[in-house]
């Protein structure tokens, strides 16, 4: 896992939309995994601009959200398909049709959990799947407990995240009690992945999740197993981390080819270590 910290939300913004613009610029026809909540609003207002200045093109971009309630209409404005809709689709110029959120107002749900699996693997699979969060450790609504190879399905929140979730209800109870969200095998199967976080109150569960052990207690945890994932956070979100010199030290590093005193074919001209994590 790569572990970027830099010193406010603005630059994680910065970080994040640079990381799916490299992503856009390989493949126009990118699949994009899209988190909901207020951690990646800033990089989605960063990409709009950017999007704004003629710099880039979304139009054939496929768009799948992470989660969304269980029982909202999906015109109620706090519906991930609205926000989706009004946050991201529409500053990014997105074609609609290729943005799909799952059904949480059907009459079977576990049916449109699975459709929703099986549109993520006609698409050809997520390319890149943006992350938030939440404070007790969860990705998508995958709540502690969450088994690491699930599918997409319907889960049950936890009384932490309706609480965290009310702001944007008029009250907790407004809060619905179940989703339908990405399982964390779902997730996995990403190309890559980009978690982001910011303030003091992720500290504990970015810590957790990136140096605590593998455990479905902890299910942003899952992102240690995987390939290509990268944390990007705010210096408050890494304020927990053990290992945060050695994150700042390869992030210093990146891209420079050590030269040995004594070896003068190394390195050979043109090697670059882009690459190293
Ligand atoms: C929400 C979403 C998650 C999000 C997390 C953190 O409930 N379902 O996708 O990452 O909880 O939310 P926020 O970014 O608002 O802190």
């Amino acid at each position: 896992m790569e572990i970027v910290i830099v010193d406010d939300a603005e630059q994680v913004a910065r970080h994040a939309a640079d990381a799916v613009v490299r992503a856009l610029r390989r493949k126009p026809t990118l699949v994009l995994g899209l988190a909901t909540g207020s951690s990646p609003v800033a990089a989605y207002e960063e990409l709009a601009r950017r999007v704004q200045a003629g710099e880039l093109d979304f139009s054939g971009v496929q768009g799948f959200a992470l989660d969304e309630y269980v029982g909202l209409r999906a015109t109620h404005p706090e519906s991930y398909a609205t926000v989706i809709a009004r946050d991201v689709v529409a500053p990014l110029h997105m074609t609609p049709s290729l943005v799909h959120v799952p059904d949480g107002r059907g009459q079977d749900l576990d049916a449109a959990a699975r459709d929703f699996d099986a549109a993520i693997a006609a698409s050809g699979g997520i390319d890149v799947q943006i992350l938030g969060i939440g404070a007790n450790g969860h990705i998508g609504f995958n709540e502690p407990g969450s088994s690491l190879r699930s599918r997409t399905r319907v889960k049950t929140l936890a009384a932490r995240t309706r609480a965290d979730n009310a702001r944007f209800f008029d009250s907790f109870e407004d809060v619905p009690l179940h989703c339908i969200t990405q399982g964390l095998g779902t997730i996995s199967e990403a190309r890559e992945l980009i978690l982001v976080a910011q303030g003091a109150t992720k500290a504990a569960a970015v810590a957790a999740a990136a140096e605590g052990p593998v455990t479905a207690m902890c299910p942003a945890s899952v992102l240690q197993l995987h390939p290509r994932a990268t944390m990007i956070l705010d210096a408050k979100a890494a304020a927990d981390l053990a290992h945060r010199d050695y994150y700042l030290h390869v992030a210093a590093n990146k891209g420079r080819v050590q030269e040995y005193a004594g070896l003068s074919d190394y390195p050979p001209t043109g090697l670059e270590l882009s690459a190293a994590r």
